[in-house]
Parts: structure tokens; C-alpha cells; sequence
């Protein structure tokens, strides 16, 4: 379940001045397992200073044209595992890498009739570059509206490929690049190159209402894909509920999240059976501890990415009891209705606690 694979490094592309996106050869018999869904993304493992480290990233390649994986990694200021890839992977190297996974996809399908809204800020555009590809690919009577924001020019990720794909095809989608801080001496809200035009400002209210009312549904059927830092994930939520958008048409990735200072430490020595990979498991959770956590300690290998609430890879289902989660970016209402937690945020609020991992 958390497996990791070896797959080979087989070719590294410097994006832009911090970021650079890495190619992965996928052996023949390993093709079934690394099949995945536009917007899925992979764990990568690290042992860094002797300390075992995991974060998620997203595919940007997609699965309907024929080539290596590919994800684009942007550097994080004092990050250690963002830094390492842009600072020291080289040709050749063998990543410990887990198989796709996530719930940030598209059902994309050769006859579907759709609308689509992308939004993307910075290296959000990873997963939205790879259902962009696949509608434009798949889907020959949808739309495309997509707004991508950056801070300057020169961090614009991704631009080529975006601009070869939006001329080749123009007839059904558009794209406008939005900048908070661009180069030229902007006076206007808007602006033009003498080779492109570009908005001034960031991906807020204001930005999503005036892009949405400019590029009205063509297809009835719409669905919005957002995927960037947190308040633009907000704003444009908050924006499209209040423009009466359906929340089951709003799709969204976060990737981090500031991590909460949740005290609560729960019950104390609750009893925990969990069932993974048909086995039964049976552990105490010390006070404060997460089921996630306890799990490892004792030896148990459960899937995990994260540690911090966002990408769902933990994600179980609580058959019996009730526990607290610390922090939630990636489970909706209906989900926790339905029994789903994240093993990695949960501690116990019962002192007895039955979980079941799929
Ligand atoms: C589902 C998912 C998909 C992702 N896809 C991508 C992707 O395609 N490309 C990509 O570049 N990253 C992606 N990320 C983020 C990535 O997993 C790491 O979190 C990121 O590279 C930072 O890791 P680090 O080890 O460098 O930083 P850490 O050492 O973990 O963190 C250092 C500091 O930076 C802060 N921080 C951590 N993550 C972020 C962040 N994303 N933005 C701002 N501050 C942060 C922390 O709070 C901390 O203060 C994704 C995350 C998730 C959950
Ligand atoms: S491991 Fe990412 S949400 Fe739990």
C-alpha cells in the first residue's frame, strides 16, 4: 500500500530561476502501478541527515501522451526537501517513489461536453498543467478558461509549454497570465507587451469575478479546478460560492498548510485496531499522539505523505468511535460525514478506535 518503487532520474529541465521539473523512467512491469489520473501527484522518500522525509508532487506530465513522468518542483524558502531536488538530483539518480495517488483529478472523457475554469498561482500549475493537456487532448468540444498567477514574468512556470498549447489551441482555450509584481512599470490595471498582454495583480475576488464574467460558460456543464497557496484557494472558493457555483463543481488542491497549534491532546491509552493490508493490528495510542504516528512507532507501515492534513494519502475510514482532527485541508463535509478521517491528524476522543485503510 505504502510501497515505494526505484525509478530512475532520466532527464532534469531548469523551469525557471527556482524551480526545475524531473522526468522518471517507468520500467515496463511497473506501468500498471504508476498509471494515474490528471492532477494525481507522487511521494517521493528521502533520507536527508539520517532522517527519513516524504513530500507529495504533483504529475505535470499527462497520462494521455506517451513519455516519462514529470513533476515540477519549485524551491521553498528553507526547505529542505524542495531545495535538495533543485540543488543536488543529477541524471541517473534512483528516487524512492510512491505510486500515484489523490483526489484532485478530472474524469476526463473523449465525449463529455464541458466547461472547464483552471486556476492556477505559482507551482499550483503542476497538477492543472496535466488536466489542461489531457481536456485539450481528450475532450474535442470542451472549453478551457484558465487564469495563472506569478509573481513576475520570469516565474511564470511552465510559460512555453502554455503558450505552444494555447496556440495550437486557440479555438477553445484561453488563458490569461496574472502578475503581482511585474517587471515593466505598470501604471494600469492592465497592460501589454508589444508580444503579450498580462493582468496586473493577484489571483483575489476581484480577479476571479472579472474572469469569470468575461469568459461566461460556453458547455452548461462547468466544473473550477484551483491549486495554489492557501488565501488564493480561499478567495477564489469563497468568490465562486458567492457567483452561486455548486461546491460539487469546485475541485481543490492545497499543497501546505501553516500548521495549526492545536493543544488538544485527547484521551489517553485508547485502544486502537486498525486493518491494513488484511492484516488486524492492535496498539494503545499514547496521550497527544495521532493514530498515524502510533502506527509507525510500532513498527506498522501505513501510507502516508504529508504529516500535515493536506494530501489525504493517510486517508482511512473510523468504523468505530470518535476522534478529533488537528488540522483538515484535504476531507470535505459529506467525506467526514461518510466516517473518512486522516490518520495523520487524528488522535482519540473514545477509548476505543476501530479504522479500516483501503
Ligand atoms: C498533494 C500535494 C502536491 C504537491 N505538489 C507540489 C508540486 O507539484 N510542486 C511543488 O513544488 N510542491 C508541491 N507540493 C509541496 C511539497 O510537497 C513540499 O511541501 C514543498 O516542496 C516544501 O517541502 P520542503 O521539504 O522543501 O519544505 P519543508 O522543509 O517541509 O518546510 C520549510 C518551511 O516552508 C514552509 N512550507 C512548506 N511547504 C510550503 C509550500 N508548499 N509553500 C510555502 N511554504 C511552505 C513550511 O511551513 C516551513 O516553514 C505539494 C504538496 C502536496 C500536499
Ligand atoms: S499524510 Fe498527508 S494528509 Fe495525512
Amino acid at each position: 500500500m505504502s510501497k515505494f518503487y526505484q525509478l530512475k532520474v532520466i532527464a532534469i529541465k531548469k523551469e525557471t530561476e527556482d524551480s526545475v521539473s524531473i522526468s522518471f523512467d517507468v520500467p515496463y512491469e511497473f506501468h500498471e502501478i504508476f498509471s494515474y489520473k490528471p492532477g494525481q501527484y507522487l511521494t517521493l522518500k528521502f533520507t536527508l541527515h539520517g532522517e527519513e522525509l516524504r513530500r507529495s508532487y504533483s504529475l505535470c506530465s499527462s497520462p494521455v501522451v506517451e513519455g516519462p513522468l514529470r513533476i515540477g518542483v519549485k524551491r521553498v524558502k528553507d526547505g529542505v526537501v524542495s531545495n535538495h531536488i533543485n540543488n543536488n538530483i543529477k541524471i541517473g539518480d534512483l528516487i524512492d517513489v510512491m505510486p500515484p495517488d489523490g483526489r484532485f483529478f478530472a474524469d476526463i472523457k473523449r465525449d463529455n461536453y464541458k466547461t472547464y475554469y483552471l486556476f492556477a498561482a505559482g507551482s499550483g500549475i503542476t497538477p492543472i498543467l496535466s488536466i489542461l493537456r489531457t481536456v485539450l487532448l481528450t475532450e474535442e468540444r470542451s472549453y478551457v478558461y484558465m487564469i495563472y498567477g506569478n509573481r513576475t514574468e520570469n516565474s511564470i512556470l511552465f510559460k512555453k509549454e502554455l503558450d505552444e498549447l494555447q496556440k495550437k489551441y486557440g479555438d477553445r482555450f484561453i488563458l490569461e497570465y496574472t502578475l503581482s509584481r511585474p517587471n515593466r512599470n505598470w501604471s494600469d490595471l492592465w497592460k501589454s507587451s508589444k508580444e503579450q498582454s498580462f493582468r496586473k495583480g493577484r489571483i483575489d475576488t476581484e480577479a476571479v469575478k472579472w474572469f469569470i464574467n468575461e469568459f461566461p460558460l460556453y458547455a452548461q456543464n462547468a466544473e473550477y479546478y484551483i491549486c495554489g497557496p492557501g488565501t488564493m484557494i480561499e478567495n477564489t472558493k469563497k468568490t465562486l460560492q458567492n457567483m452561486d457555483v455548486p461546491d460539487n463543481r469546485i475541485f481543490i488542491e492545497s499543497f501546505g498548510s501553516t500548521k495549526t497549534e492545536d493543544t488538544l491532546e485527547g484521551i489517553d491509552n485508547a485502544k486502537l485496531t486498525a486493518h491494513l493490508n488484511n492484516e488486524r493490528i492492535e496498539v494503545l495510542i499514547p496521550n497527544g499522539k495521532t493514530i498515524l504516528r502510533t502506527l509507525i512507532d510500532a513498527g506498522v507501515a501505513p501510507p502516508y505523505s504529508c504529516e500535515g492534513g493536506v494530501c489525504s494519502t493517510c486517508l482511512c475510514k473510523l468504523i468505530k468511535g470518535k476522534v478529533h482532527m488537528k488540522n483538515n485541508l484535504a476531507l470535505n463535509d459529506d467525506e467526514i460525514k461518510q466516517g473518512y478521517i486522516l490518520s495523520c491528524q487524528s488522535i482519540p476522543l473514545s477509548d476505543i478506535i476501530d479504522i479500516v485503510y483501503s
